[in-house]
Formats: C-alpha cells, sequence, structure tokens
C-alpha cells in the first residue's frame, strides 16, 4: 500500500519508513529536511534495498500542501511524524512551534478530507500526562498541564484530530512514545541531533567519543532510589514497528474506534544512573559525567503500562537497554568513521 511518511527523513521517521518497506508497503516522505538531510533516502535505500520517493516542502504551506494530495490521491495511510521537538528551544520559542507544530496537522487533515484520504498515525508522546500520580501509566490517565509549549502542541493536536475524527470518516491512531533511543543494528542510520544534544543518550555517546567533554546529569535528589530521573526508553526499531502495525491495522480495519490512542513503552524504567552503567558495561568504557542541577521541567519517573499495546495492539518492545545504549554506541562510532 502507498504510505505517505511526513518527517520520514528524521530520526524515528527514518527507521519506520525501512520497517514499512520491510512489509512490501510503498513508501513516500514529505520533508522540509530543517532537521535532517536529503540522503537519508540514500542510506534508507542502502539497508532495504528501495529508495522511497521524497517531496521536499513545508507542510505549513496550505497550497503546496493541498497540491501534493491532490497528486497523490491515492494514499492509503499517513504517518505524521513532521513537528519541532526541542523541549526547551519551544520555551525559547513557543509561537514558531504552535505555528509549525498545528499548522502543519491542520493542513493534511484538511488534505485528508479533502482527498477521501482515511487514516492518520500521529507521533504523539507521554509528555502529555506531565508527572503522572500513578506508576505505570495507562492510556485513560488523566491529562496534565503541559509542561512546555512543545508538550502542549502534542495535547492540542490530539484534541485537534479527535474532533475531525468526529466531524469526518477519518481514522485515526495516536502513538505517544516513551524516549526512544539507539540506531538500526546496520547503524547505516540513528539519531543526528543538529548541535548540542538535548537528550541523554546522544550526549552520552558524543562524550564517549570525545566530541563533548562531559555529560551533565540533570540532578541526583529526586525521589528515586539513587536520586536520578526516571524514564521508560525504548529502542528506535521497537518504535518503528509499532507504527506499521498501527497503519496496518487500520488499513485493514481493525480499529474497534475511529480514534484510538497506544502508550509505546516498554514498561521498565531507567535512571539516568543506570543507563550510563548499562552504556559502560555494553561497551567497556568509563564514561566521564559530573552530578549538576536539575533540569527545569524535568519530571521525577514515568514508565509505561504496555498491556492495552500488547493485548490490543498487538504489539510489545523487544529490545532491552544494553541493546539500546550498545546500538546507538555503533552508530555514534559509524559517525565518527564517515566523517
Ligand atoms: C532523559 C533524562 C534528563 C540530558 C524528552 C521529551 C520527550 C521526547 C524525548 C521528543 C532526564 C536526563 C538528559 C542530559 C541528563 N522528545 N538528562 N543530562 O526529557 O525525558 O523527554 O525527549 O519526542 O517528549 O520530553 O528526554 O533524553 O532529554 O532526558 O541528565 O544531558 O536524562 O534530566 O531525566 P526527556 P531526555
Amino acid at each position: 500500500m502507498k504510505i505517505l511518511v511526513t518527517g520520514g527523513t528524521g530520526f524515528i521517521g527514518s527507521h519506520t519508513v525501512v520497517e514499512l518497506q520491510a512489509k512490501k508497503h510503498d513508501v513516500i516522505i514529505v520533508d522540509n529536511l530543517s532537521n535532517s538531510s536529503a540522503d537519508i533516502v540514500d542510506k534508507i535505500a542502502l539497508i532495504s534495498g528501495i529508495k522511497p520517493e521524497l517531496e521536499v516542502f513545508d507542510l505549513t504551506d496550505k497550497d503546496l500542501t493541498s497540491d501534493f494530495f491532490k497528486r497523490h490521491n491515492d494514499i492509503s495511510g499517513i504517518i505524521h511524524f513532521a513537528a519541532f521537538k526541542a523541549v526547551g528551544e519551544s520555551v525559547q520559542k513557543p509561537l514558531l512551534y504552535y505555528r509549525n507544530n498545528l499548522e502543519s496537522l491542520v493542513n493534511i487533515l484538511q488534505g485528508m478530507k479533502d482527498n477521501n484520504i482515511k487514516n492518520i498515525v500521529f507521533s504523539s508522546s507521554c509528555t502529555v500526562y506531565g508527572q503522572p500520580d500513578e506508576l505505570p501509566v495507562s492510556e485513560n490517565a488523566p491529562i496534565k498541564l503541559a509542561e512546555s509549549p512543545y508538550g502542549n502542541t502534542k495535547q492540542i493536536s490530539e484534541e485537534i484530530i479527535k474532533d475531525t475524527v468526529k466531524a469526518t470518516d477519518i481514522n485515526a491512531v495516536a502513538l505517544r512514545y516513551f524516549n526512544p533511543i539507539g540506531a538500526h543494528k546496520s547503524a547505516i542510520i540513528g539519531e543526528l541531533p543538529i548541535g548540542v544534544p538535548n537528550n541523554l543518550v546522544p550526549f552520552i555517546t558524543q562524550t564517549a567519543i570525545g566530541i563533548r567533554e562531559c555529560l551533565s546529569v540533570f540532578g541526583d535528589t529526586y525521589e528515586t532510589p539513587d536520586g536520578t530521573a526516571i524514564r521508560d526508553y525504548i529502542h528506535v526499531v521497537d518504535l518503528a514497528e509499532a507504527h506499521v502495525i498501527a497503519v496496518d491495522r487500520m488499513i485493514n480495519n481493525k480499529m474497534k474506534n475511529n480514534y484510538e490512542v497506544f502508550n509505546l513503552g516498554t514498561g521498565n524504567g531507567y535512571s539516568v544512573l543506570e543507563v550510563i552503567n548499562s552504556f559502560e558495561k555494553v561497551t567497556g568504557l568509563k564514561l566521564n559525567y559530573k552530578i549538576v542541577d536539575r533540569r527545569e521541567g524535568d519530571i521525577t519517573q514515568v514508565w509505561a503500562n504496555p498491556d492495552y499495546s500488547n493485548n490490543e495492539l498487538g504489539w510489545k518492545a523487544k529490545k532491552g537497554i544494553d541493546e539500546m545504549t550498545l546500538s546507538a554506541w555503533k552508530w555514534e562510532q559509524a559517525l565518527a568513521n564517515n566523517k
């Protein structure tokens, strides 16, 4: 089936394209390359043997987006990744985030409505839960006031999609990611943070390879066993596979409701120090890090209750933390070798 992947040259998008192609889907990517580069399609082809079609334009452009859907009204499903996602940057530039993340979504939904395209998988985030009152966190947990404009765009996007599903015959699945890390086993694609990484694992691997001097651990006075914050890290390939299952579920009319939400986490929480320990164990390296103050906006701990995704979606994360940290390291080494 023909699947549109917006943001398909990005970290999770590129891994999802590879898994879609493995399931014989025909993929077209739309990306404005604001956070990635066009040569990712060649890297995807190195893995899958198939170079996905790529159209480069900005989905906040109403006319270009409308024209795209008129030319591709045979799309069976959309997986929508394209969005800005840096929590800290969203606090500095809220209007950029609201315009980019919301206008692009509205233009896509309008294009679907005008061209009778039925199915969309939306890239959401566990950020919508804030600091959950109960752990593990299930899909019916209350949505908390967003801690950042980025998190707010995810909450608002879910609401926009819910209302659109009610008013049209569009079906939607929102996938709430926990913390995606790691890289494809080939080390041909992986996370490509531009500038100083915001996220923990790319900062760890860049410190270990010598790009960064020292990792700062943001606080060790949290109410957790070792004092550092806990997250549910999930391998990006496990995450990618869930997107293929979700879009196939829609295409094959397996949905129970025309708007469904699934948590994509492993159900295991790891602290920052535990992630560092895993990295040191699998690489045999000693990581240079220091404990500093907490980062504004960070929550103490979150991990998913994956039961609904496991039982209803028929998906379960398979890779453990050591495989995640080792794959991230192999990717960082490959980047250094190809400089
Ligand atoms: C993880 C843990 C930090 C960097 C965010 C978004 C989420 C998703 C993933 C987009 C925290 C600690 C981090 C560092 C550190 N984004 N840390 N030193 O904040 O849980 O989630 O990124 O999809 O929606 O909210 O991820 O990797 O930034 O932080 O100690 O240099 O590592 O305090 O406890 P986060 P993260």
